[in-house]
């Protein structure tokens, strides 16, 4: 198992206390993703999508990182081949849970970018479209996170990585949102073993060979100790 990729989403951090989006309590259910998660929502009324990315930014940095985020980082600096870690979370969780290296599909919530000239930089924790982009001075300031309707960042790479899986993981996800979903078909088709890791089964469980089901917290530090033996050869 030398080239080991993994896909995470929301359930990794719901433990850390970040609302997913499709459980039940799950942002998606008081917000219409029409109104806050859309260029056009943007575009009609920028002051209420920065007031939604504002809050998560706030609530974003007031809470730690679980044992799940800090098994992965434990996998990338102790597995011998390569560990990708793809995430379509925007919190910083995996960052501040030991990872260096992690490709944020959906953006980053720590992170802005002027919608004039695409510049980015280190987001305040309250942003405004008429903060003037450090850059070019234009006042299109926006959350650099990926809204419906816009194409995914990084997606040449992971598919470079997919293609090279050897191992591919799920986490946390349920396997809704496309092209995330599509990932362990990718990776199946590469040759990769596939798993799940999620509460529950997801809906693409049927994709994978292995399916676990269980708090993030508890399957995936089993999982990665499982993983590190068995290459140790104890
Ligand atoms: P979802 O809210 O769709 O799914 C979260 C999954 O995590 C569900 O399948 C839960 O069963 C599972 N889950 C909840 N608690 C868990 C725990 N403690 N341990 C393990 N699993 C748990 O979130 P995502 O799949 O990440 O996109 O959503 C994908 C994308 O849809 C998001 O990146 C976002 C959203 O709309 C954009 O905003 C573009």
């Amino acid at each position: 198992m030398r080239n080991i990729v993994i896909l995470t989403g929301a359930g990794i951090s719901a433990e850390s206390g970040l609302r997913t989006f499709r459980d039940s309590g799950g942002l998606w259910e008081d917000h219409d993703v029409t109104k806050v998660a859309t260029p056009e929502a943007f575009e009609r009324d920028p002051d209420l999508v920065h007031r939604f990315y504002s809050d998560r930014r706030n609530y974003a940095a007031k809470v730690e990182p679980n044992a799940a985020h800090i098994a992965l980082a434990r996998l990338q600096n102790e597995h011998r081949g390569r560990v990708t870690l793809v995430t379509q979370n925007v919190d910083n969780l995996h960052e501040r849970g030991g990872s260096s290296e992690v490709i944020h599909m959906h953006g980053e919530l720590f992170r802005a970018l002027c919608a004039g000239c695409g510049h980015r930089w280190d987001a305040p924790v309250e942003m405004r479209t008429t903060d003037p982009c450090p850059s070019c001075s234009l006042p299109r300031t926006r959350p650099d996170v990926v809204w419906f309707g816009e194409m995914p960042y990084h997606m040449d790479e992971i598919h470079e990585r997919l293609e090279e899986a050897d191992l591919f993981a799920a986490i946390g996800t349920s396997g809704t949102v496309y092209p995330a979903a599509f990932f362990v078909v990718d990776a199946a088709r590469s040759g990769a073993r596939t798993i799940e890791m999620n509460l529950e089964a997801g809906e693409n469980a049927s994709a994978f060979d292995e399916v676990v089901n269980g708090p993030a917290t508890e399957i995936v530090p089993d999982w990665v100790e499982c993983l590190l033996k068995k290459a140790r050869g104890d």
